[in-house]
């Protein structure tokens, strides 16, 4: 058994660290675009890149810069999107992961109507993909949502957020609905806890003395009751369309086989799970709810929000997976950065420049412990190796630090699949390089294609292969057979 024949192969990317554009085409300030670069932070200190006062979002708003703002600029996929797309067509894509700005369509979020030049961008891009052949799955939303509503509700804590984002959807379905079979409803939605102003529009001055946490678990709520109902919405607007959740993948095993340190683990791995069971299973697992009502961040709910819930379930379950990490209730073990966490250190395991830890074999466990929790088709729709690349004289790029990750990532999900796992594609992050949601860098490179350009947006934006695009090329042309 091998890869089904249909097997999704392709590329991952977010509107917000690749389209650019900020202030083009009527499109409003997201959360992304006052995400500051800081040259000067400890990048595997997350909590430093990420962090987000209500006075840095102000200056953010009266400046015009670009070069500390990278996330305006992106690499310009608003106008080079067809250059993109055709190389993704070279390279054999079967499936783009792209997401849709919410403020390109509605610049604040609380208009009646979208703005009619935001839907004409998405509605050539999908053309031009359906042109090459390439399906769609797209983001509904992807750390991008307008930064109006986190300053007015601050964010996803407030109720009135749903019907925007229906109303938001409810477009989306309709105009795209003829492109757009594959859709993903919240980006890693379990991130709202570690940077809950990218995820959720959360501003910690504005959750007084009920907390940010409980204001995040308050999000995740809402997110929950809004995903269940543009499911709905999507089932009544297009047919065929599947639905699917997305979680980061954050696999941890226990440091030692000590009890306390597998209990200290089980808790973990439940708590990252706990985002996609809602989804799957239609409710709050018991033991998750006991426990957030007895620190006090138990959410409040309306009546027919469990309903809802319980009746628009997901349709698959798509996640991230680059890396895993180990817990210890040692206070004195290592310990080192992963996807926007910091774990214990996993002796096992080589990191990245960035601190993560790379472990193919952890994608097997990731995929088996997910089909046979969720027994529903799975999805990788990010993976992938941030390294600094090195531009040879002769322009090419040899970056066999890349393929090695994928073909071993490539193998254990083969593995996975001969083993019985129903996974529909696998979306690498990213097929081209963009600017890290984590750290605001360009420097940290995950693309088969290069983007000239650096962290302070110096350079031509030109575009060229590295060796990884001719290797991941024939992966896709055998199915996944040839990995040499
Ligand atoms: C995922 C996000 O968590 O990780 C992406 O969905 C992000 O948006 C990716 O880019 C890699 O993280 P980073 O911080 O290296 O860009």
């Amino acid at each position: 058994m091998s890869f089904p024949k249909n097997f999704l192969w392709g590329g991952a990317v977010a509107a917000n660290q690749v389209e650019g554009a900020w202030n083009i085409g009527g499109k409003g300030l997201s959360v992304a675009d006052v995400a500051a670069y800081k040259p000067n932070v400890d990048v595997k200190d997350y909590k430093a890149s990420t962090a987000v006062s209500l006075e840095n979002i102000k200056k953010a708003m009266a400046d015009e810069d670009t070069v500390y703002y990278p996330k305006r600029r992106g690499i310009d996929f608003y106008h080079h999107y067809k250059e993109d797309l055709a190389l993704f067509a070279e390279m054999g894509f079967k499936a783009f992961r792209l997401s849709i700005a919410w403020t390109r369509l509605f610049p604040t979020g609380e208009e009646e109507l979208p703005n009619e030049e935001g839907l004409a961008f998405y509605e050539a891009v999908f053309r031009e993909m359906q042109r090459l052949h390439i399906e769609p799955i797209v983001t509904l939303s992807h750390y991008e949502m307008p930064l109006a509503l986190a300053l007015k509700y601050n964010g996803w804590t407030d109720r009135r957020v749903i019907d925007l984002f229906e109303r938001f959807c409810r477009v989306c379905f309709e105009r795209f609905g003829k492109y757009v079979k594959y859709w993903l409803n919240f980006n890693e939605i379990d991130s709202i806890i570690r940077h809950s102003f990218i995820t959720a529009g959360i501003i910690p001055e504005y959750c007084g003395e009920r907390g940010e946490l409980a204001c995040c678990y308050q999000a995740a709520h809402n997110q929950f009751v809004a995903g269940a109902r543009v499911t709905k919405l999507m089932r009544e607007l297009v047919d065929g369309a599947k639905m699917g959740l997305m979680l980061t993948k954050l696999t941890t095993y226990p440091r030692t086989c000590a009890p306390e340190d597998v209990a200290a683990t089980q808790k973990k791995n439940l708590e990252n799970l706990f985002y996609a069971d809602v989804q799957v299973f239609g409710e709050y697992p018991a033991l998750i709810l006991q426990d957030l009502k007895r620190r006090g961040l138990a959410p409040c709910m309306e009546p027919g929000d469990l309903d809802l819930i319980r009746k628009y379930t997901v349709d698959f379950v798509s996640f991230s997976y680059y890396m895993t990490m180990t817990e210890s209730v040692d206070p004195n073990a290592e310990r080192t950065p992963g996807n926007t966490v910091l774990g214990v250190k996993n002796p096992y395991l080589p990191s990245s420049e960035w601190g993560w830890q790379v472990d193919p074999t952890g994608l097997r466990i990731s995929l088996i412990e997910l089909y046979d929790r969720y027994r529903k088709p799975l999805f990788i729709v990010e993976n992938g190796l941030g390294m600094r690349d090195t531009v040879e004289e002769d322009g090419s790029i040899h970056d066999a630090y890349r393929i090695d990750y994928f073909r071993s990532h490539f193998r254990a999900m083969k593995e996975a699949v001969e083993e019985g796992v129903e996974l529909m594609g696998y979306t690498s992050w990213a097929p081209i390089d963009l600017v890290s949601a984590g750290t605001n860098q360009m420097s940290k490179r995950y693309g088969f294609i290069y983007v000239d350009q650096d962290d302070l947006g110096n350079g031509s934006l030109a575009r060229t292969r590295k060796d990884s695009f001719y290797w991941y090329k024939k992966v896709i042309e055998s199915n996944g057979e040839d990995l040499t």
